[in-house]
Parts: structure tokens; sequence; C-alpha cells
């Protein structure tokens, strides 16, 4: 049995929560991780309010586990990602736990979502950004480290993030994301003061998330060399640094991609995907992930994963995944870890 504030304070049985992957963790991802005991978040962005709502009630119907949303706040071609609407859906349906991403919250959607009594939750990248979400009201801190798959504007390793968040917001808990997708992983991240660990680029290559096999089958192959940090994504959203896995396009624009390049005239397409049950066309440098629906040239897409793609083996069902890294941390705490017997 797992006992730590994250568990004790959200009722789950291991301290493991899967990351809020736009796109990618869709209801069923979502329910297989709260099923296995941790705590599944929904990646809401960019799905508009009245999806979020059928999406959690997907999630209802999997599973009676608690589980929790995750908002990105930033203003995209799709609009703002997060609006008063997503909140008030999220009061709606009683959301115990309410993660925000990459910008912070209005104080107001914090007290908002405090009164209905639900926890808010904020990932940050750096100490300072800790302490603001701290003032915020902040109930948890996800700290992310520089290794960490997809937007990503942390310049620090987890190993030296962690322990200087966990210090700077005590007695806040905090939880580690970046690079953990194995026992040993999971291990050192609670060794170093996290309450839990939040895994995303592991939970890629499960059964149950809604990514492309192509996606999923280039985690697998990818060795932790072959992550890059790139800014040449987001013609819907420019500028925003990412961590994705090397590809033609990533080697072209290398040494000058720190920006989203202009878009080509004439406007050039790489494939088409589905949003929202909407066919479009993907543009260039476009930062949409491929999901099964989408069709075009892999070399040109998006392909968000952290530097932990090297550990990634195969592709399982996601509550495998889940109770597999956690036995093998259990087991790493409990030999490598425990003091030696006293005289
Ligand atoms: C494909 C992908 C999509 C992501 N989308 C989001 C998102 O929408 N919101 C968010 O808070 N974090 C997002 N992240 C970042 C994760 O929350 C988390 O920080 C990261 O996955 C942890 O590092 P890891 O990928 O090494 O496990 C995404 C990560 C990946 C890999």
């Amino acid at each position: 049995m797992w006992h730590t504030r994250i568990t004790e304070q959200y009722g789950l049985e291991v301290p493991f929560v899967s990351a809020g992957m736009g796109f990618i963790a869709m209801p069923e991802l979502v329910a297989a991780v709260s099923n296995a005991g941790g705590l599944g978040l929904l990646g809401a962005a960019p799905a508009p309010a009245t999806a979020l709502q059928q999406m959690i009630q997907g999630i209802r119907s999997m599973t009676s586990k608690p589980f929790g949303v995750d908002f990105v706040i930033a203003d995209t071609a799709f609009g703002p990602s997060t609006t008063d609407e997503h909140i008030e859906v999220c009061i709606a349906e009683k959301i115990k736990v309410v993660v925000f991403f990459w910008n912070n919250p209005p104080a107001r959607w914090v007290d908002r979502l405090h009164l209905a009594g639900a926890k808010v939750w904020v990932q940050v990248g750096s100490v300072e950004r800790a302490r603001e979400s701290m003032s915020l009201g902040a109930d948890a801190i996800i700290a992310q480290g520089s290794e960490a798959g997809g937007h990503n504007h942390s310049t620090v390793a987890l190993s030296s993030l962690v322990p200087a968040v966990v210090d700077a917001v005590a007695p806040i808990p905090v939880m580690a994301a970046g690079g953990i997708a194995d026992g040993r992983t999971v291990a050192s991240a609670l060794a170093l003061g996290a309450e839990a660990v939040c895994v995303g680029t592991r939970l890629i290559a499960s059964q149950e998330a809604y990514a492309h096999e192509e996606y999923k089958r280039r985690v697998v192959a990818a060795g932790s060399n072959d992550i890059a940090r790139t800014s040449i994504f987001g013609v819907e959203w420019p500028d925003q640094p990412m961590r994705v896995i090397r590809n033609r396009v990533v080697s072209e624009w290398a040494g000058r991609d720190d920006k989203t390049p202009p878009a080509p005239d004439p406007p050039q397409f790489i494939g088409r995907t589905s949003i929202g049950g909407q066919e479009m066309p993907m543009p260039k440098f476009s930062a949409v992930l491929p999901t099964p629906e989408t069709s075009g040239d892999f070399e040109e897409m998006c392909l968000a994963a952290g530097e932990s793609a090297g550990l990634v083996k195969d592709i399982k069902p996601a509550g495998e995944i889940v109770r597999e890294m956690m036995d093998e941390a259990a087991k790493i705490i409990s030999s490598k870890l425990a003091p030696m017997p006293g005289p």
C-alpha cells in the first residue's frame, strides 16, 4: 500500500497521475489510469465546453474512481483554450481536481472552484512560477522538468527542480513530471520529495491513448537522443517551446527553431485530421497531434514526446503500465532504498 499526501488526500491506491495530454489523454486513457488506482487527467485542450461535458460523462461511464481535468491557459487560433464555460462545466460535473498549465489561471476561477469544493493544481516549470501558484491558492503543484514531453518552458532538470519547488512551497504537496517512465524513475522522483508522479510520454504508448499507431510506434522506437526541443510547431499557437520526436521537419529547422516559421505562401498541407468531429487539413507547422483520425506525412508532423521515450519499449494497456511502474518502484524502495537492518 502506498501512503503519500497525494494518495491520502485524493483517495488513490498509487501516487500516479496521468498527464492531461491534449488530443491524447481522452476518456479511455483517463478511466484506465483511474481504474488502476491512480488519478487520470483528461487533456481538455482544445475542446470547447460542450465537448468537455460529453468527455467527462464518457469517463464517468467507464469508472467510478476519482479523475481530474487539465486545462491549458492560452490564446490559440481555436480561441482562448479555457473559458468561464469550461470552469462552469467542471463545477456542474462536480470535478474534484482541476489542473492548469502554461499561464496562471485568473483568481476568480480558483476561487469559484474552491467554493464548489474542487482542488486546484498548477503545473509549473520554475520555482518562481510555483510561488506564484501558491499565492493564487493552488492546492498542489506539478513541477515539470525540462526533460518533459509536449509544451515545456522549464530549463531545469527534474532532479534539481523538484527539491527546490518542494522547499519553496512547503507544506503544499508537489508532484514530479518529466522523464518518468519506469519504476526506477518513479522511485527517484519520490526520493526527491515528490508526493506523486505525473506521467505523459510513457502513456502515449498505451492501448487507450488516442494517438495514431504510427505516433505510438515512433515513441517506442525513439531513444532519448531522438528528442528535440523546438518552437517550430504552432501555426495555431506560435513560438511555444515543446519537446518532440525528431523527424525531417525538426532536423531541417534545427538551429532556427526558437520561433514558429511564417506560414508558407501558398499554404502547404501535411495531412488531414478531425477535431471535434470536424474534418480539416493540417497545415505545415501545425501543433495538432496525430490521432487515429489523422492521415499524412509523419516526417512533417508534431510528435510531442519527452526524453523518457528512450525508456519506452512497448505498447500495452495503461492499467498494466501503472501497475508495472509502481510495483517496480515499490521493490526498489523496499530493497535498495530501505535502511539496512540494525545490529
Ligand atoms: C503528447 C503530450 C501532450 C501534452 N499536452 C499537455 C496538455 O494539454 N496540458 C498539460 O498540462 N500538459 C501537457 N503535456 C505535458 C504533461 O503534462 C507532462 O508535463 C509531461 O508529459 C511529463 O513528462 P513526460 O512526457 O516525460 O512524462 C503534454 C505532454 C505530452 C507528451
